[in-house]
């Protein structure tokens, strides 16, 4: 099994894995945000839910960081690899010929999702991590009702901050185009099933970053 792993093909399907675990999260983090702009209440309820369940908070959230950090590590990896065979192979890279712009870019297109991934751990879950487990206040509570939309709120009052958040939006839109395609392959997706497949990814690819989009500039112009 180490030795499949260790092939180039192991590589592409462990990336692949990873991706499909990330796409799963991002569709279900999308749900829940998208409640924000529907119902505070119900936004606070869930988000209670969610940071305060010990399957969520102790095997769901370490296994997710896991594959965020193991989906960074490969990529660079196999951009490394990449590089080297490209110098020597005749399979060479011939820019635009052969290849689109977003297939080229998938490191770059990762690497600004992980400092965006910085940014918003600096948001969002390093305070979150303060008050549970350094204060130890697990009641969700501020002034008498639950303290999660008004602390999501509170994030989009600076024009450089959602700014910040949008540019990173359409670079997840930019890598999961090629990435959401691509991962389908590693894993032996057939020539007959392409087209669905590329339709499907296309669709979220873009709703989702999209819709992302709309949550945050949301919250920008509405806030109380
Ligand atoms: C408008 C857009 C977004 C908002 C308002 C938002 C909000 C949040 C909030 C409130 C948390 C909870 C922190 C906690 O309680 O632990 C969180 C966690 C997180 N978000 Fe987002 N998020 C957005 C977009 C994204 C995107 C696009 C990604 C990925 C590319 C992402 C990745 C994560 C990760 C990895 C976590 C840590 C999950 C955990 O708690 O273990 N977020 N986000």
């Amino acid at each position: 099994m180490s030795g499949f792993f260790k092939s180039s093909i192991g590589r592409k399907v462990a990336m692949a894995l990873s991706a499909f675990f990330l796409m799963f999260f991002l569709l279900q983090h999308f749900a829940i945000n998208s409640l924000s702009v529907f119902s505070a209440d119900l936004f606070n309820e869930v988000s209670h839910f969610m940071g305060t369940n010990w399957l969520i908070q102790f095997v769901m959230q370490p296994i997710l960081i896991l594959g965020v950090v193991f989906h960074f590590v490969m990529g660079f990896i196999l951009e490394l690899k990449n590089k080297k065979a490209n110098g020597v192979s005749y399979a060479k890279n011939n820019g635009a010929a052969n290849s689109s712009w977003m297939s080229r870019n998938m490191i770059w297109s990762g690497v600004a999702i992980l400092a965006f991934i910085i940014l918003h751990f600096i948001d969002f879950w390093f305070p979150e991590i303060n008050t549970k487990f350094i204060q130890g206040d697990w009641s969700g509570m501020h002034d008498g009702e639950l303290r999660y939309f008004h602390e999501l709120q509170h994030k989009f009052l600076s024009p450089i901050r959602v700014g910040a958040y949008v540019l990173a939006f359409i670079f997840l839109a930019l890598h999961l185009l090629h990435g959401f395609t691509s991962a389908f392959q590693s894993m032996g997706a057939t020539a007959g099933r392409k087209k669905t497949l590329q339709t499907i990814g296309k669709a979220y690819s873009i709703i989702i970053p999209f819709g992302f989009i709309i949550i945050a500039v949301y919250h920008h112009l509405n806030h109380h």
